[in-house]
């Protein structure tokens, strides 16, 4: 047992060591692990079980709900583990509140959308994206009209370029319209609508990006599940979700099961020992390394892509399984993905940058293999191919 304990110790040292600064703002938690905290049922409706964490997770929820400007009195939501379950539940008030709702999803979304069709029968239609991977508005706009005669329930994704509600007007098609980019005269046939809004990493940061456009469930969403960045020790993964539910009859429909009761008080004790002002400078710092980690790629000449007010560095995908593995990149056909999060350092990503101009000196050393064409995940002017560059 101690053998097993001290590989896998030394496996996760190992591996955080590329990507992750240290934990130790957390250690004055430990004394909790001692406890198996577990919090079961309705977040707001207390429960015999004495070991449980619902006032942290109430306390999380309540923070969330000031950011996004829901009352406290308006909403209704729990921790979940992981988005996933955030975004299904999201999926399904929307298909109680309109059972004969067809799910609209850019085709670019997360597997757990096309699972959620399956899961919950329900006909999903899948929506054209630019490159740039925002929703083609044009294609989003012919597809509700096919369909006309039934309601949508939209699964919008927390992109750095979402077209979240740009201004601010009081009818709802009006509403949509405008958090689509959709022609208002041609929707006025589409007034039943239930968007679930899938926040991922982005939607906690995008509070704190000057210039982006505000969350707020003044705007007519109907839910939102956001994945929390607040853990120190993470690069590109959220492991602790949450969803938080604008006011509906439907939303404490399900009950809740069984859920660790120790990520609300992690949660709980970063927000408040960061605070608003602490988010806010991290999410800068962010900004700012993911724009350098683009411009030392493409000065190295390699393709890489950053959307504006993003955090999310889309590059070349490192031929070397090794190279991929050993940093754990997310790769997907020809491109892979940086999620640039406050851990990340300058010296992190120089380490990371220098290391693969080296390897790529070698993959492509004799001109046989030559780096892939990205012009169209990323567009012509982002690649550095031999057509391109
Ligand atoms: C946009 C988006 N939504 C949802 C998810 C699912 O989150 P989780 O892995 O926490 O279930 C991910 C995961 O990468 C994601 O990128």
């Amino acid at each position: 047992m101690f053998a097993v304990r001290a590989s896998f110790g030394g496996l996760f040292q190992e591996n955080r060591r590329l990507l992750s600064e240290d934990v130790k703002n957390l250690w004055a938690l430990a004394q909790l692990q001692h406890f198996l905290i577990s919090n079961l049922g309705d977040p707001f409706i207390e429960s015999n079980y004495g070991v449980h964490s619902r006032q942290f997770e109430v306390g999380v929820l309540d923070w969330f709900a000031c950011l996004w400007e829901v009352e406290k009195s308006d909403y209704w939501g729990y921790i979940t583990n992981c988005g996933t379950e955030g975004n299904l539940h999201g999926i399904v008030v929307g298909r109680e509140v309109f059972p004969d709702g067809i799910l609209y999803a850019s085709r670019e979304s997360h597997y757990y959308v096309f699972k959620a069709a399956r899961m919950y029968r329900m006909e999903c239609v899948k929506v054209a994206t630019l490159v740039s991977r925002e929703i083609d508005s044009a294609d989003f706009k012919d597809k509700l009209l096919a369909k006309k005669d039934k309601p949508a329930i939209i699964n919008s994704d927390f992109m750095p370029k979402i077209r979240l509600a740009i201004a601010w007007k009081n009818r709802q098609y009006e509403r949509f319209a405008i958090l689509f980019k959709i022609d208002q005269s041609d929707l006025m046939c589409k007034m039943r609508f239930y968007i679930h809004c899938d926040g991922a990493l982005f939607g906690l940061m995008m509070p704190f990006v000057k210039r982006a456009l505000k969350v707020s469930f003044k705007k007519p969403i109907g839910s939102v599940s956001q994945g929390d960045l607040s853990f120190p020790n993470q690069m590109c993964r959220e492991h602790h979700s949450f969803l938080i539910l604008s006011t509906s009859n439907y939303l404490s429909l399900y009950d809740h099961g069984s859920r660790n009761g120790h990520a609300p008080i992690f949660l709980w004790y970063t927000h408040n020992r960061k605070g608003y002002k602490g988010f806010q400078k991290e999410v800068q710092k962010c900004l700012r390394n993911a724009h350098y980690l683009k411009g030392r790629l493409r000065e190295a000449g390699i393709s890489a892509m950053l959307n504006e007010l993003s955090s999310t560095v889309v590059f070349e995908r490192p031929s070397e399984e090794e190279f991929v593995r050993r940093w754990q990149l997310a790769c997907e056909g020809n491109i892979a993905h940086v999620v640039v999060m406050p851990s990340v350092s300058i010296e992190k990503l120089d380490g990371f940058v220098n290391e693969l101009i080296e390897k790529r000196s070698t993959w492509y050393r004799d001109g046989t293999v030559q780096p892939p064409c990205l012009a169209v995940d990323i567009g012509a002017e982002n690649c550095c191919c031999a057509l391109h560059k």
